[in-house]
């Protein structure tokens, strides 16, 4: 009853729009219109009168409208189709408006693009439901036309800025990666830094949060040496006191490259600090023992073990046995904290390799939207 009478309302009102802007001089035409760099609107509704009353509601905005009649063919076109938001009535034939929400959300492809919840039906229980399954935003009818507009407006406001910062994320990643080339690493380096890094997290209980920022240190933890000149970093003869200064401010410039985005605030510590020593004669800050960040301890006992057990120009790789051995006597010498050099030592065995399958596999959705970009770039760079 309700759906007759925002229909019947909102017909009238675009009815009336569609006269004026008919009488207009310059009426607006998406046919003569580019569109390709607007925003994509995926509308979502078996009901082909109800698709026509929202994009009447949004006539004479700069937006491309897709339409799916149910929600699997809107997952379909979520795939292959760049979308920056989706309208969805909460009930749909098929699959229910909150179960399309959970599949989005699930996905790490379509896991940012959000989601606007329609529903003819009052009551907070659905509202909550909505929420739950992920849904961003929730309008109940009757629909007031210059609200939609507004929350759409809003909402792709919103998805402007996570793009912008997911952009800016995924150029500092492939910045790591740069360095890394550079700094004539084994290949791979910075990856088997991220998973033994989250192994050896993972056998400490941390959590999610830490093991996402462990490897996400494993890629940006030198970053820093992007401001370190070629001399200095590819130098055979042995630094002097000077240069040796430039080459440890990889660490302060490393923090400041990252700092101002938000979401690397738990890899700081790691890309400050990866370079202190347990007995505090390290650098940038000479903290000692604890007070050295424990993520900036684990990602300083893969590099070290990466370091060794790796070949590089100067010297061959060893072996397993004779990295933790090197490892045990650092130790021992005071540089590195001794109960995680045991604790590695015990890890980087049968469950260490497990624990390594296990991470491959995951499904973390920050590390696969991660992936994701860094291969896209990876793409659009080699074209
Ligand atoms: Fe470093």
């Amino acid at each position: 009853m309700r759906i007759r009478l925002l229909m019947a309302e909102t017909t009238t009102k675009s009815a009336g729009m569609a006269q004026s802007s008919a009488s207009a001089p310059f009426a607006w035409n998406p046919a003569l219109e580019d569109l390709s760099d607007c925003p994509s609107i995926l509308i979502v509704d078996d009901l082909e009168i109800n698709r026509r009353l929202l994009k009447a509601m949004l006539k004479n905005t700069n937006y491309r409208f897709l339409e799916a009649k149910r929600a699997v063919d809107a997952l379909q076109i979520l795939e292959k189709e760049r979308i920056d938001l989706v309208i969805l009535d909460l009930v749909s034939p098929g699959m229910s408006g909150p179960e399309f929400c959970r599949q989005v959300k699930r996905n790490r492809k379509t896991q940012l693009v959000p989601v606007l919840m329609i529903t003819s039906l009052h009551g907070v229980e659905n509202e909550i439901q909505g929420i739950d399954s992920g849904a961003d935003e929730f309008l109940t009818k009757p629909l007031h036309p210059a609200l939609v507009r507004a929350r759409i407006r809003a909402m792709l406001r919103n998805k402007a800025a996570v793009d912008s910062l997911e952009e800016a994320e995924t150029i500092l990643f492939a910045l790591a990666q740069a360095v890394e080339s550079r700094d004539h690493y084994t290949a791979g380096h910075c990856e088997r830094l991220a998973t033994y890094g989250v192994s050896v997290g993972n056998a400490l209980g941390l959590s999610r949060k830490e093991l996402v920022a462990l490897h996400r240190g494993g890629y940006l933890h030198d970053i820093g040496k992007v401001a370190v000149p070629d001399r200095i970093l590819h130098g055979t003869a042995k630094l002097t006191e000077p240069e040796w200064d430039i080459m440890k401010l990889h660490t302060i410039r490393g923090e400041e490259i990252c700092r101002p985005m938000k979401s690397l605030a738990p890899v700081l510590p790691i890309i400050r600090s990866h370079h202190e020593r347990w007995d505090g004669t390290g650098y940038p800050d000479g903290l000692a023992g604890e007070n050295i960040p424990l993520s900036a301890r684990i990602l300083q006992v893969v590099d070290i073990y990466d370091a060794l057990i790796t070949a590089r120009t100067y010297k061959p790789a060893m072996s397993h046995q004779e990295a933790i051995r090197i490892m045990k006597e650092e130790a021992a010498r005071g540089w590195r904290d001794p109960e995680l050099i045991a604790l590695f030592a015990s890890v980087s065995n049968d469950s260490w390799k497990e624990g390594i399958a296990e991470f491959a596999s995951s499904e973390w959705s920050e590390v696969q939207a991660m992936r994701t970009s860094l291969e896209n770039m990876k793409i659009s760079l080699s074209h």
